[in-house]
Protein backbone atom coordinates (compact mmCIF):
# COMPACT_ATOMS: atom_id res chain seq x y z
CA UNK A 1 0.00 0.00 0.00
CA UNK A 2 2.74 2.35 0.94
CA UNK A 3 5.01 1.50 -1.77
CA UNK A 4 2.13 2.22 -4.11
CA UNK A 5 1.48 5.62 -2.72
CA UNK A 6 4.61 6.32 -3.28
CA UNK A 7 4.73 5.08 -6.61
CA UNK A 8 1.83 7.44 -7.33
CA UNK A 9 3.75 10.42 -5.53
CA UNK A 10 6.47 10.20 -7.92
CA UNK A 11 4.53 9.74 -11.17
CA UNK A 12 2.58 13.01 -9.80
CA UNK A 13 6.07 14.83 -9.21
CA UNK A 14 7.37 13.53 -12.94
CA UNK A 15 3.45 15.33 -14.40
CA UNK A 16 4.42 18.38 -12.78
CA UNK A 17 8.08 18.74 -13.59
CA UNK A 18 6.85 18.27 -16.77
CA UNK A 19 4.43 20.67 -17.41
CA UNK A 20 7.09 22.74 -15.60
CA UNK A 21 9.59 22.38 -18.38
CA UNK A 22 6.56 23.16 -20.97
CA UNK A 23 6.63 26.30 -19.51
CA UNK A 24 10.41 27.05 -19.03
CA UNK A 25 10.38 25.64 -22.95
CA UNK A 26 8.04 28.08 -24.09
CA UNK A 27 9.60 31.35 -22.17
CA UNK A 28 12.41 30.15 -24.70
CA UNK A 29 11.36 29.72 -28.04
CA UNK A 30 12.79 27.24 -30.60
CA UNK A 31 15.73 28.89 -32.56
CA UNK A 32 16.01 26.27 -35.25
CA UNK A 33 18.92 28.26 -37.45
CA UNK A 34 21.04 26.13 -39.74
CA UNK A 35 24.69 27.08 -38.79
CA UNK A 36 26.84 28.89 -41.77
CA UNK A 37 27.62 26.65 -44.82
CA UNK A 38 30.73 24.21 -45.00
CA UNK A 39 32.26 26.09 -48.00
CA UNK A 40 35.59 23.53 -47.06
CA UNK A 41 35.03 19.63 -47.99
CA UNK A 42 38.69 19.26 -45.77
CA UNK A 43 35.77 20.05 -42.98
CA UNK A 44 34.09 16.86 -44.13
CA UNK A 45 36.41 14.21 -44.12
CA UNK A 46 37.77 11.89 -41.65
CA UNK A 47 40.75 11.81 -39.55
CA UNK A 48 41.49 8.22 -41.27
CA UNK A 49 41.33 10.01 -44.68
CA UNK A 50 42.73 13.40 -43.86
CA UNK A 51 45.83 11.48 -42.22
CA UNK A 52 46.20 9.57 -45.21
CA UNK A 53 46.19 12.46 -47.28
CA UNK A 54 48.73 14.47 -45.13
CA UNK A 55 51.28 11.94 -45.23
CA UNK A 56 51.31 11.31 -49.04
CA UNK A 57 52.06 14.73 -49.50
CA UNK A 58 48.65 15.25 -50.95
CA UNK A 59 47.35 17.78 -48.54
CA UNK A 60 49.02 20.26 -45.92
CA UNK A 61 48.62 19.77 -42.13
CA UNK A 62 48.55 23.59 -42.33
CA UNK A 63 45.18 23.55 -44.86
CA UNK A 64 43.79 20.81 -42.19
CA UNK A 65 44.47 23.32 -39.28
CA UNK A 66 43.56 26.69 -41.05
CA UNK A 67 40.40 25.35 -42.04
CA UNK A 68 38.95 24.24 -39.06
CA UNK A 69 40.72 27.57 -37.15
CA UNK A 70 38.94 29.26 -39.66
CA UNK A 71 35.12 27.29 -38.99
CA UNK A 72 35.52 27.80 -35.48
CA UNK A 73 35.30 31.31 -35.82
CA UNK A 74 32.43 31.03 -38.16
CA UNK A 75 30.09 28.88 -35.73
CA UNK A 76 31.43 30.40 -32.57
CA UNK A 77 28.78 33.27 -32.43
CA UNK A 78 26.22 30.80 -33.05
CA UNK A 79 26.90 28.00 -30.22
CA UNK A 80 29.80 29.32 -27.67
CA UNK A 81 31.68 26.13 -27.36
CA UNK A 82 35.07 28.03 -26.91
CA UNK A 83 36.73 29.37 -24.01
CA UNK A 84 40.40 29.79 -25.12
CA UNK A 85 42.01 28.76 -28.53
CA UNK A 86 45.73 28.68 -29.43
CA UNK A 87 45.49 29.62 -33.35
CA UNK A 88 49.07 30.73 -34.40
CA UNK A 89 50.84 27.96 -32.39
CA UNK A 90 48.75 25.41 -33.75
CA UNK A 91 49.70 26.78 -37.19
CA UNK A 92 53.13 26.96 -36.41
CA UNK A 93 53.35 22.83 -35.33
CA UNK A 94 51.27 22.18 -38.50
CA UNK A 95 54.01 24.22 -40.66
CA UNK A 96 56.78 22.19 -39.01
CA UNK A 97 55.02 18.93 -39.81
CA UNK A 98 54.73 19.81 -43.26
CA UNK A 99 58.12 20.54 -43.55
CA UNK A 100 59.09 17.07 -41.75
CA UNK A 101 56.76 15.02 -44.13
CA UNK A 102 57.98 17.41 -47.39
CA UNK A 103 62.08 16.03 -45.97
CA UNK A 104 61.17 12.68 -45.89
CA UNK A 105 58.94 12.23 -49.12
CA UNK A 106 61.89 13.62 -50.95
CA UNK A 107 63.98 11.47 -49.28
CA UNK A 108 65.65 13.74 -47.57
CA UNK A 109 65.64 11.75 -43.98
CA UNK A 110 64.81 8.44 -43.13
CA UNK A 111 61.80 9.06 -41.01
CA UNK A 112 59.48 5.80 -41.25
CA UNK A 113 58.67 6.48 -37.37
CA UNK A 114 57.19 9.99 -37.80
CA UNK A 115 54.34 8.09 -40.65
CA UNK A 116 53.56 5.95 -38.62
CA UNK A 117 51.71 8.34 -35.91
CA UNK A 118 48.18 7.79 -36.42
CA UNK A 119 46.85 11.70 -35.47
CA UNK A 120 50.25 13.16 -37.36
CA UNK A 121 49.08 16.60 -38.35
CA UNK A 122 45.66 17.17 -37.51
CA UNK A 123 43.95 19.31 -35.57
CA UNK A 124 42.31 18.57 -31.92
CA UNK A 125 40.23 20.30 -28.93
CA UNK A 126 39.97 19.23 -25.37
CA UNK A 127 37.41 20.25 -22.73
CA UNK A 128 38.27 23.04 -20.64
CA UNK A 129 38.95 20.22 -17.05
CA UNK A 130 41.64 18.49 -19.12
CA UNK A 131 44.93 20.65 -18.68
CA UNK A 132 46.83 22.23 -21.87
CA UNK A 133 50.08 23.81 -20.57
CA UNK A 134 49.34 27.76 -20.82
CA UNK A 135 45.85 27.34 -21.75
CA UNK A 136 43.38 28.58 -19.53
CA UNK A 137 42.50 25.35 -16.82
CA UNK A 138 39.51 26.08 -14.42
CA UNK A 139 36.44 23.89 -15.25
CA UNK A 140 34.09 26.58 -15.21
CA UNK A 141 34.53 27.12 -11.69
CA UNK A 142 34.13 31.08 -11.46
CA UNK A 143 36.16 30.34 -8.56
CA UNK A 144 39.51 29.57 -10.67
CA UNK A 145 38.74 32.00 -13.41
CA UNK A 146 41.88 33.07 -14.88
CA UNK A 147 44.09 30.03 -13.56
CA UNK A 148 45.98 28.71 -16.49
CA UNK A 149 47.14 24.97 -16.79
CA UNK A 150 51.35 24.81 -15.65
CA UNK A 151 51.63 21.15 -17.59
CA UNK A 152 49.97 18.79 -19.82
CA UNK A 153 47.74 16.48 -18.77
CA UNK A 154 49.35 13.20 -19.48
CA UNK A 155 46.33 12.22 -22.23
CA UNK A 156 47.77 15.67 -24.02
CA UNK A 157 50.94 14.71 -24.10
CA UNK A 158 49.82 11.20 -25.34
CA UNK A 159 47.92 13.02 -28.32
CA UNK A 160 51.12 15.29 -28.76
CA UNK A 161 53.10 12.07 -29.43
CA UNK A 162 50.49 10.66 -31.81
CA UNK A 163 51.62 13.73 -34.28
CA UNK A 164 47.90 15.51 -33.10
CA UNK A 165 47.71 19.13 -32.40
CA UNK A 166 45.64 21.01 -29.70
CA UNK A 167 43.80 23.97 -31.40
CA UNK A 168 41.31 24.88 -28.89
CA UNK A 169 39.71 24.55 -25.43
CA UNK A 170 35.53 23.94 -24.72
CA UNK A 171 33.05 24.89 -22.79
CA UNK A 172 31.92 22.62 -19.51
CA UNK A 173 29.44 23.22 -16.64
CA UNK A 174 30.80 24.26 -13.42
CA UNK A 175 33.31 21.67 -12.18
CA UNK A 176 32.23 19.41 -14.84
CA UNK A 177 29.58 18.26 -12.38
CA UNK A 178 26.42 18.72 -14.41
CA UNK A 179 24.75 18.02 -17.64
CA UNK A 180 24.38 21.46 -18.73
CA UNK A 181 27.22 23.53 -20.06
CA UNK A 182 26.56 26.36 -18.43
CA UNK A 183 28.83 28.10 -15.89
CA UNK A 184 29.68 31.54 -14.34
CA UNK A 185 32.72 32.37 -16.23
CA UNK A 186 32.03 31.46 -19.97
CA UNK A 187 27.78 31.30 -19.77
CA UNK A 188 26.02 28.83 -21.85
CA UNK A 189 26.62 26.59 -24.73
CA UNK A 190 24.10 26.17 -27.21
CA UNK A 191 22.94 23.49 -29.21
CA UNK A 192 24.04 23.73 -32.84
CA UNK A 193 20.27 22.19 -33.82
CA UNK A 194 18.37 24.69 -32.26
CA UNK A 195 20.17 27.48 -30.02
CA UNK A 196 17.31 27.49 -27.72
CA UNK A 197 18.32 24.00 -26.41
CA UNK A 198 21.64 22.83 -24.24
CA UNK A 199 24.37 21.23 -25.63
CA UNK A 200 24.76 18.59 -22.51
CA UNK A 201 27.86 17.95 -20.83
CA UNK A 202 29.54 18.07 -19.13
CA UNK A 203 31.98 17.42 -22.71
CA UNK A 204 29.08 19.76 -23.83
CA UNK A 205 31.20 22.57 -25.88
CA UNK A 206 33.28 19.56 -27.36
CA UNK A 207 30.05 18.04 -28.71
CA UNK A 208 28.20 21.12 -29.99
CA UNK A 209 31.69 21.85 -31.89
CA UNK A 210 32.46 18.85 -33.28
CA UNK A 211 28.94 18.57 -34.70
CA UNK A 212 29.33 22.23 -36.01
CA UNK A 213 32.30 21.18 -37.72
CA UNK A 214 34.61 23.13 -35.70
CA UNK A 215 36.32 20.61 -34.76
CA UNK A 216 37.45 17.29 -35.83
CA UNK A 217 38.27 14.65 -33.14
CA UNK A 218 37.89 15.56 -29.40
CA UNK A 219 39.24 14.70 -25.58
CA UNK A 220 36.39 14.17 -23.07
CA UNK A 221 36.34 12.68 -19.88
CA UNK A 222 33.31 10.69 -18.21
CA UNK A 223 32.08 9.84 -14.50
CA UNK A 224 28.46 10.08 -15.26
CA UNK A 225 27.92 10.39 -18.93
CA UNK A 226 29.77 13.32 -19.74
CA UNK A 227 30.83 12.28 -22.93
CA UNK A 228 27.56 10.53 -24.01
CA UNK A 229 25.21 12.81 -22.90
CA UNK A 230 26.15 15.66 -24.87
CA UNK A 231 27.24 13.62 -27.62
CA UNK A 232 23.24 12.20 -27.63
CA UNK A 233 21.99 15.71 -26.87
CA UNK A 234 24.15 17.10 -30.13
CA UNK A 235 24.14 13.65 -32.47
CA UNK A 236 28.16 12.88 -32.83
CA UNK A 237 29.54 9.34 -31.50
CA UNK A 238 31.16 9.54 -27.93
CA UNK A 239 33.04 6.67 -26.42
CA UNK A 240 33.27 5.96 -22.89
CA UNK A 241 36.65 3.90 -22.39
CA UNK A 242 36.73 1.02 -20.03
CA UNK A 243 38.37 2.88 -16.53
CA UNK A 244 42.37 2.03 -16.36
CA UNK A 245 42.84 2.11 -20.01
CA UNK A 246 43.57 6.38 -21.03
CA UNK A 247 45.52 7.94 -18.39
CA UNK A 248 43.24 10.48 -16.40
CA UNK A 249 45.88 12.74 -14.35
CA UNK A 250 45.86 16.50 -15.28
CA UNK A 251 42.11 16.85 -14.71
CA UNK A 252 39.78 19.27 -12.27
CA UNK A 253 38.90 18.20 -9.78
CA UNK A 254 41.77 15.20 -9.36
CA UNK A 255 39.63 12.61 -9.13
CA UNK A 256 39.30 10.74 -5.29
CA UNK A 257 40.60 6.94 -5.00
CA UNK A 258 37.11 5.88 -4.66
CA UNK A 259 35.93 7.63 -8.04
CA UNK A 260 38.21 5.19 -10.46
CA UNK A 261 36.23 2.33 -11.18
CA UNK A 262 33.98 5.01 -12.57
CA UNK A 263 35.67 7.23 -14.11
CA UNK A 264 37.36 7.34 -17.87
CA UNK A 265 38.25 9.47 -20.76
CA UNK A 266 37.72 9.23 -24.39
CA UNK A 267 37.09 10.19 -27.61
CA UNK A 268 34.67 12.37 -29.42
CA UNK A 269 33.70 12.68 -32.52
CA UNK A 270 31.68 13.49 -36.23
CA UNK A 271 32.84 9.92 -37.96
CA UNK A 272 32.96 6.16 -36.18
CA UNK A 273 36.17 5.13 -37.86
CA UNK A 274 37.98 7.98 -35.59
CA UNK A 275 37.02 6.19 -32.32
CA UNK A 276 39.94 3.81 -32.65
CA UNK A 277 42.74 5.75 -33.96
CA UNK A 278 41.89 8.66 -31.16
CA UNK A 279 41.53 5.85 -28.71
CA UNK A 280 44.91 4.65 -29.66
CA UNK A 281 46.58 8.01 -29.28
CA UNK A 282 44.88 8.80 -25.97
CA UNK A 283 45.54 5.73 -24.29
CA UNK A 284 48.94 3.81 -22.51
CA UNK A 285 49.89 0.85 -22.68
CA UNK A 286 47.49 -1.02 -20.91
CA UNK A 287 45.47 -0.16 -24.38
CA UNK A 288 46.50 -3.84 -25.59
CA UNK A 289 44.04 -5.67 -23.38
CA UNK A 290 41.55 -3.93 -25.45
CA UNK A 291 42.70 -6.06 -28.66
CA UNK A 292 41.68 -2.94 -31.19
CA UNK A 293 43.26 -4.82 -34.46
CA UNK A 294 41.31 -7.93 -33.31
CA UNK A 295 38.65 -7.98 -36.45
CA UNK A 296 34.75 -7.76 -35.14
CA UNK A 297 32.72 -10.67 -36.55
CA UNK A 298 28.85 -9.01 -36.50
CA UNK A 299 27.39 -12.29 -36.83
CA UNK A 300 28.47 -13.30 -33.80
CA UNK A 301 27.47 -10.61 -31.61
CA UNK A 302 24.89 -11.16 -29.36
CA UNK A 303 22.35 -8.53 -28.85
CA UNK A 304 20.50 -7.32 -26.16
CA UNK A 305 18.37 -4.66 -25.19
CA UNK A 306 16.17 -2.28 -23.15
CA UNK A 307 14.05 0.16 -23.69
CA UNK A 308 13.63 2.09 -20.65
CA UNK A 309 15.62 1.75 -17.38
CA UNK A 310 13.09 -0.63 -15.74
CA UNK A 311 10.80 2.29 -14.94
CA UNK A 312 11.82 5.07 -12.70
CA UNK A 313 8.64 7.28 -12.32
CA UNK A 314 10.98 9.84 -11.68
CA UNK A 315 12.56 9.70 -14.94
CA UNK A 316 11.10 11.11 -18.42
CA UNK A 317 9.18 8.05 -20.09
CA UNK A 318 11.55 7.31 -23.63
CA UNK A 319 10.33 8.70 -26.53
CA UNK A 320 8.59 6.99 -29.24
CA UNK A 321 11.25 8.06 -31.75
CA UNK A 322 13.86 6.80 -29.48
CA UNK A 323 12.34 3.87 -29.13
CA UNK A 324 11.73 3.19 -32.99
CA UNK A 325 15.28 4.10 -33.48
CA UNK A 326 16.49 1.45 -30.94
CA UNK A 327 13.79 -1.14 -32.33
CA UNK A 328 15.57 -0.23 -36.34
CA UNK A 329 18.79 -1.08 -35.16
CA UNK A 330 17.89 -4.29 -33.81
CA UNK A 331 16.01 -5.09 -36.83
CA UNK A 332 18.99 -4.31 -39.08
CA UNK A 333 21.50 -6.82 -37.19
CA UNK A 334 19.02 -9.40 -36.75
CA UNK A 335 18.17 -9.26 -40.57
CA UNK A 336 21.54 -8.72 -41.69
CA UNK A 337 23.56 -10.88 -39.74
CA UNK A 338 20.90 -13.38 -38.22
CA UNK A 339 22.27 -12.31 -34.43
CA UNK A 340 20.57 -13.39 -31.37
CA UNK A 341 18.39 -10.41 -30.12
CA UNK A 342 17.38 -10.80 -26.25
CA UNK A 343 15.15 -8.35 -24.81
CA UNK A 344 16.13 -7.90 -21.10
CA UNK A 345 14.08 -6.45 -18.20
CA UNK A 346 16.24 -5.55 -15.38
CA UNK A 347 14.38 -3.87 -13.36
CA UNK A 348 17.13 -2.77 -11.01
CA UNK A 349 18.22 -0.31 -13.86
CA UNK A 350 16.55 2.12 -12.58
CA UNK A 351 17.93 2.62 -9.48
CA UNK A 352 21.53 4.10 -11.38
CA UNK A 353 20.77 7.57 -10.24
CA UNK A 354 21.14 6.14 -6.57
CA UNK A 355 23.60 3.74 -6.99
CA UNK A 356 25.75 6.33 -8.64
CA UNK A 357 25.42 9.10 -5.76
CA UNK A 358 26.89 5.89 -3.60
CA UNK A 359 29.24 5.00 -5.42
CA UNK A 360 30.92 8.26 -5.77
CA UNK A 361 30.78 8.50 -1.87
CA UNK A 362 32.80 5.12 -1.24
CA UNK A 363 36.43 5.98 -0.10
CA UNK A 364 37.58 9.04 0.87
CA UNK A 365 35.08 12.05 -0.93
CA UNK A 366 33.95 15.28 -0.84
CA UNK A 367 30.37 16.76 -0.19
CA UNK A 368 29.29 19.16 -2.64
CA UNK A 369 29.03 22.12 -0.64
CA UNK A 370 32.89 21.74 -0.08
CA UNK A 371 33.66 20.36 -3.54
CA UNK A 372 32.20 23.67 -4.65
CA UNK A 373 34.30 25.61 -2.55
CA UNK A 374 37.46 23.73 -4.27
CA UNK A 375 37.56 21.25 -1.21
CA UNK A 376 37.41 23.93 1.53
CA UNK A 377 34.99 24.84 3.89
CA UNK A 378 31.60 24.10 3.34
CA UNK A 379 29.53 27.16 1.60
CA UNK A 380 25.82 27.13 3.02
CA UNK A 381 24.03 25.71 -0.37
CA UNK A 382 20.78 27.00 0.69
CA UNK A 383 21.77 30.96 1.23
CA UNK A 384 24.04 30.73 -2.10
CA UNK A 385 20.63 29.18 -3.57
CA UNK A 386 18.25 32.48 -2.62
CA UNK A 387 21.52 34.34 -3.43
CA UNK A 388 21.37 33.07 -6.98
CA UNK A 389 17.53 34.05 -7.48
CA UNK A 390 19.39 37.78 -7.78
CA UNK A 391 21.88 36.71 -9.33
CA UNK A 392 24.54 37.10 -6.27
CA UNK A 393 25.80 33.46 -6.18
CA UNK A 394 29.46 32.72 -7.63
CA UNK A 395 27.80 29.21 -8.25
CA UNK A 396 25.43 27.50 -10.60
CA UNK A 397 21.84 26.58 -9.60
CA UNK A 398 21.59 23.32 -10.55
CA UNK A 399 24.21 22.13 -8.33
CA UNK A 400 23.27 24.67 -5.24
CA UNK A 401 20.17 22.69 -5.85
CA UNK A 402 22.10 19.31 -5.65
CA UNK A 403 23.86 20.03 -2.66
CA UNK A 404 21.11 21.13 -0.54
CA UNK A 405 19.57 17.71 -1.60
CA UNK A 406 22.86 15.90 -0.30
CA UNK A 407 22.19 17.84 3.51
CA UNK A 408 18.84 15.33 3.74
CA UNK A 409 20.55 12.04 2.48
CA UNK A 410 21.14 8.94 4.37
CA UNK A 411 24.76 8.90 4.82
CA UNK A 412 26.79 6.08 3.09
CA UNK A 413 27.13 3.85 6.02
CA UNK A 414 23.10 3.79 6.55
CA UNK A 415 21.85 0.96 6.15
CA UNK A 416 19.35 2.26 2.99
CA UNK A 417 22.96 3.20 1.36
CA UNK A 418 24.66 -0.32 2.02
CA UNK A 419 21.52 -2.19 0.44
CA UNK A 420 21.84 -0.30 -2.35
CA UNK A 421 25.26 -1.10 -3.03
CA UNK A 422 24.27 -5.19 -2.39
CA UNK A 423 21.91 -4.36 -5.14
CA UNK A 424 24.44 -3.09 -7.27
CA UNK A 425 27.03 -5.89 -6.73
CA UNK A 426 24.50 -8.18 -8.11
CA UNK A 427 23.37 -6.32 -11.02
CA UNK A 428 26.73 -6.51 -11.76
CA UNK A 429 27.43 -10.06 -11.22
CA UNK A 430 24.12 -10.61 -13.63
CA UNK A 431 25.22 -8.41 -16.54
CA UNK A 432 28.80 -9.74 -16.51
CA UNK A 433 27.11 -13.39 -16.78
CA UNK A 434 24.73 -12.39 -19.29
CA UNK A 435 26.86 -10.21 -21.73
CA UNK A 436 29.99 -12.67 -21.50
CA UNK A 437 32.47 -11.86 -24.24
CA UNK A 438 30.55 -11.26 -27.21
CA UNK A 439 27.44 -9.64 -25.98
CA UNK A 440 26.52 -6.04 -26.50
CA UNK A 441 23.77 -4.25 -24.64
CA UNK A 442 21.79 -1.33 -27.01
CA UNK A 443 20.24 1.21 -23.85
CA UNK A 444 18.98 4.92 -24.35
CA UNK A 445 21.44 7.48 -23.73
CA UNK A 446 19.23 9.60 -22.50
CA UNK A 447 15.06 9.37 -22.70
CA UNK A 448 14.78 12.33 -24.43
CA UNK A 449 16.59 14.64 -27.28
CA UNK A 450 18.64 18.18 -25.54
CA UNK A 451 15.96 20.20 -23.71
CA UNK A 452 15.73 23.96 -23.30
CA UNK A 453 18.03 25.86 -21.63
CA UNK A 454 17.41 26.29 -17.76
CA UNK A 455 15.27 22.92 -17.80
CA UNK A 456 17.83 20.13 -16.71
CA UNK A 457 16.90 20.76 -13.35
CA UNK A 458 12.91 19.41 -14.56
CA UNK A 459 14.78 15.95 -15.35
CA UNK A 460 18.48 15.97 -13.84
CA UNK A 461 17.80 12.38 -13.13
CA UNK A 462 17.56 11.41 -16.34
CA UNK A 463 21.83 11.20 -17.26
CA UNK A 464 20.61 7.79 -14.70
CA UNK A 465 20.20 6.62 -17.72
CA UNK A 466 24.32 7.13 -18.78
CA UNK A 467 25.42 6.80 -14.87
CA UNK A 468 24.41 2.68 -14.94
CA UNK A 469 27.25 2.02 -16.91
CA UNK A 470 29.85 4.48 -15.11
CA UNK A 471 28.74 1.95 -11.53
CA UNK A 472 29.15 -1.12 -13.78
CA UNK A 473 32.87 0.10 -15.07
CA UNK A 474 31.40 -0.98 -18.91
CA UNK A 475 32.23 0.75 -22.19
CA UNK A 476 29.38 2.62 -24.08
CA UNK A 477 29.00 4.43 -27.02
CA UNK A 478 26.96 6.63 -27.52
CA UNK A 479 25.58 6.31 -31.74
CA UNK A 480 23.30 9.49 -33.53
CA UNK A 481 20.35 8.19 -34.89
CA UNK A 482 20.02 11.03 -37.11
CA UNK A 483 17.04 14.02 -36.37
CA UNK A 484 13.78 13.22 -34.58
CA UNK A 485 10.72 15.11 -35.49
CA UNK A 486 11.85 18.36 -33.25
CA UNK A 487 15.40 18.54 -36.12
CA UNK A 488 17.10 17.67 -32.83
CA UNK A 489 19.19 14.68 -33.16
CA UNK A 490 18.13 11.15 -31.24
CA UNK A 491 20.21 7.96 -30.55
CA UNK A 492 21.52 5.45 -28.06
CA UNK A 493 24.32 3.73 -26.22
CA UNK A 494 25.78 0.53 -27.09
CA UNK A 495 27.64 -0.83 -23.89
CA UNK A 496 29.64 -4.03 -23.53
CA UNK A 497 31.36 -6.26 -20.49
CA UNK A 498 35.10 -4.25 -19.48
CA UNK A 499 37.33 -4.57 -21.83
CA UNK A 500 35.48 -5.61 -25.21
CA UNK A 501 35.41 -1.62 -26.26
CA UNK A 502 36.24 -3.09 -29.89
CA UNK A 503 32.44 -4.90 -29.62
CA UNK A 504 30.66 -1.35 -29.17
CA UNK A 505 32.65 0.34 -31.35
CA UNK A 506 32.37 -1.76 -33.99
CA UNK A 507 28.75 -1.54 -34.09
CA UNK A 508 28.93 2.27 -34.14
CA UNK A 509 30.56 1.53 -37.42
CA UNK A 510 27.71 -0.57 -38.41
CA UNK A 511 24.95 1.68 -37.17
CA UNK A 512 26.95 5.19 -39.14
CA UNK A 513 26.76 2.53 -42.45
CA UNK A 514 23.00 1.80 -42.34
CA UNK A 515 21.86 4.85 -40.51
CA UNK A 516 24.22 7.80 -41.80
CA UNK A 517 25.50 8.62 -38.40
CA UNK A 518 25.85 12.60 -38.19
CA UNK A 519 23.60 14.77 -39.94
CA UNK A 520 25.05 18.12 -40.75
CA UNK A 521 23.25 21.35 -38.84
CA UNK A 522 24.24 23.78 -41.78
CA UNK A 523 23.30 24.01 -45.08
C1 LIG B 1 52.29 20.33 -24.03
O1 LIG B 1 51.48 20.22 -25.15
C2 LIG B 1 51.76 21.19 -26.15
C3 LIG B 1 50.66 21.11 -27.16
O2 LIG B 1 50.77 19.98 -27.95
C4 LIG B 1 53.12 20.93 -26.72
O3 LIG B 1 53.40 21.86 -27.72
C5 LIG B 1 54.14 21.03 -25.60
O4 LIG B 1 55.39 20.64 -26.08
C6 LIG B 1 53.76 20.17 -24.41
N1 LIG B 1 54.56 20.58 -23.30
C7 LIG B 1 55.26 19.73 -22.55
C8 LIG B 1 56.02 20.33 -21.42
O5 LIG B 1 55.27 18.56 -22.77
C1 LIG C 1 24.81 38.57 -13.42
O1 LIG C 1 25.98 39.13 -12.88
C2 LIG C 1 27.11 39.13 -13.70
C3 LIG C 1 28.27 39.75 -12.94
O2 LIG C 1 28.47 39.08 -11.75
C4 LIG C 1 26.83 39.90 -14.98
O3 LIG C 1 27.94 39.83 -15.85
C5 LIG C 1 25.60 39.32 -15.65
O4 LIG C 1 25.28 40.07 -16.79
C6 LIG C 1 24.44 39.29 -14.70
N1 LIG C 1 23.31 38.61 -15.34
C7 LIG C 1 22.08 39.11 -15.35
C8 LIG C 1 21.05 38.28 -16.02
O5 LIG C 1 21.81 40.17 -14.84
Amino acid sequence: MFETLLHFFFKLSRALLDCLSIVFGLLNPSKVRRLPPISDSILLRSSVELSRKIKSGELRSEQVVKAYCKRIEQVQPFINAVVDSRFEKALEEAREVDRKIAEILSGKVDEELLLSKPLLGLPFTCKDSIAIKDMNFDAGSLLLKGNKATNNATVINNLCKSGGIPVALTNVPELVLWWDSDNRIYGRGNNPYDLSRITGGSSGGEAALIAACGSLVGVGSDIGGSIRLPSMCCGVFGHRTTPGVIPIEGMYPPPCDGWLPYLSFGPLCRYAVDIIPMLKAMAGPEVERLNLDKKVDLSKLKIYYMLNDGGNPLNSPVSEEIQLSMKQAVKYFENKYKVEIIKLDLKEMRDAFLFWIYAMKSGDYYTLSSELNLRKNEINPLLELIKSIFNLSRFTRPLLLLACLEKFSPSPDSKFAKSLMRKLDNLKLKLLKILGSDGVFFYPTLPIPAVKHKTTIFSGLNCGYTMIFNVLSFPATHCPMGLGKENVPIGFQVASSPFNDRLTIAVACELERAFGGWVSPSF
